[in-house]
């Protein structure tokens, strides 16, 4: 078991990583001295596999422990499912000593935090992550929101959970594409801070859900620490933590270009990578070792290296400039200078940015 501390002052919190920990939380959560009352809030089809045992643990913990289920897709992640949070909180009479328990994916963690951070103007909550991308992205660092019918993620707020409980062992029952698509996170965080951890993929990244458990510890609490350390420094975005968003300028315009149906959010950031490197190549900022180290374990992942369907490159850089005006600014490049070390820069010359995209469509 590790355990990762997230150092903010008062809304200091600890993350832990282990196996076969999720029947554990209710003595952990015990000592964290929350209120006696818990919502569990998870997807329905995560109740009864995982869900449950947390419930259990928690009543045998001494709680008071409520439930909420719900559709955990991402046109669920709305203000109308919060509200619905915010019935079951009322219709139990939870108060300002109570809590919120989010059991699952990015999603339920982003509703179910949302809904914590504006109930009665904030209550505690605890992240149990259940997927890949959750356990080392999505349920560390505060942000919580649902979507608006016109952008993903536009209704939010910063607010810190008072734990995060993940148990890796929740992944085996992952399908394979959402276990790849968490993967390209992984590689994220080996590519801007840890040239370690690219070691540790290079010998397991291609049958990662067969790897030990130990080994699934050690890679994800690699990342999260990671997270922990960018969202110390940064915990409102004002800079170093945008370097979380490598691969992201270009992942982020696929999935707009292709309406959220055709990649996965893992494979728009697996290509988004691939041509953040080749535009530092082609830019002089990085070495051709780099960009193939980075595209052969993006390979060995089963991640995407290519756009597989006809686009036009300018479409791309049309998109990334609509995501510019959002932001006020340029276009924001996050680039690899070598594993490990990334820069920001809004000095690419779109040419070089249209050449490397057509050379990548299929
Ligand atoms: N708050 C943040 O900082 C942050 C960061 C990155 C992404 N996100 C958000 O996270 C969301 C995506 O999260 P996600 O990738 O975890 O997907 P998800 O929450 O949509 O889950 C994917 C699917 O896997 C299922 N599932 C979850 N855990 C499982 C398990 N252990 N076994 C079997 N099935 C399981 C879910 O029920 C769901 O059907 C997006 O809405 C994104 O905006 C938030
Ligand atoms: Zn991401």
């Amino acid at each position: 078991m590790k355990k990762i501390p997230v150092s903010l002052g008062e809304r200091s919190y600890e993350i832990v990583v282990g196996h076969g920990i999720l029947s554990d939380i209710g003595s952990a959560i015990g000592r964290l001295g929350l209120g006696p009352k818990e919502m569990i809030v998870t997807g329905s089809t995560l109740w009864p596999l995982y869900g449950k045992i947390v419930h259990d643990s928690l009543a045998s913990g001494g709680f008071d422990v409520s439930l909420a289920t719900l559709r955990d897709d991402e046109e669920s992640k709305s203000l109308q499912t919060v509200t619905t949070i915010y019935d079951k909180l009322l219709e139990d009479e939870f108060d300002r000593n109570s809590g919120i328990v989010a059991v699952g994916g990015g999603v339920v963690g982003d509703v179910a935090g949302f809904a914590a951070a504006t109930f009665m103007r904030g209550i505690p909550f605890v992240q149990v992550p259940t997927t890949l991308l959750a356990q080392v992205d999505s349920s560390i660092g505060g942000k919580t929101g649902v979507n608006h019918p016109k952008a993903k993620n536009l209704v939010g707020a910063f607010h810190q959970p008072r734990a995060v409980w993940t148990d890796v062992s929740t992944l085996l029952t992952l399908s394979e594409r959402e276990l790849r698509s968490g993967l390209a996170e992984v590689i994220k965080y080996a590519v801007i801070a840890d040239q370690g951890l690219i070691t540790a993929l290079e010998r397991n990244i291609s049958a990662f859900s067969k790897a030990s458990s130990d080994t699934l510890v050690e890679i994800v609490s690699r990342c999260c620490s990671i997270k922990a350390r960018i969202v110390e420094q940064d915990e409102r975005e004002r800079g170093l933590r945008s370097i979380l968003n490598y691969g992201h300028t270009v992942g982020h315009a696929l999935e707009a270009l292709t309406n959220y149906a055709h990649y996965t959010h893992g494979e728009a950031v697996a290509i988004g990578m691939i041509a953040a490197a080749r535009i530092s190549h082609d830019i002089d900022a990085t070495n051709r070792d780099t960009v193939e180290l980075q595209e052969n374990l993006v390979k060995a992942a089963g991640l995407p290296v290519r756009i597989d369907r006809p686009t036009d490159p300018h479409e791309i850089l049309q998109q990334l400039n609509r995501d510019k005006k959002r932001v006020g600014g340029r276009v924001r490049w996050v680039l690899p200078r070598t594993i490990g070390d990334v820069f920001l820069t809004d000095k690419v010359p779109p040419d070089v940015a249209v050449k490397v995209l057509k050379d990548m469509i299929a």
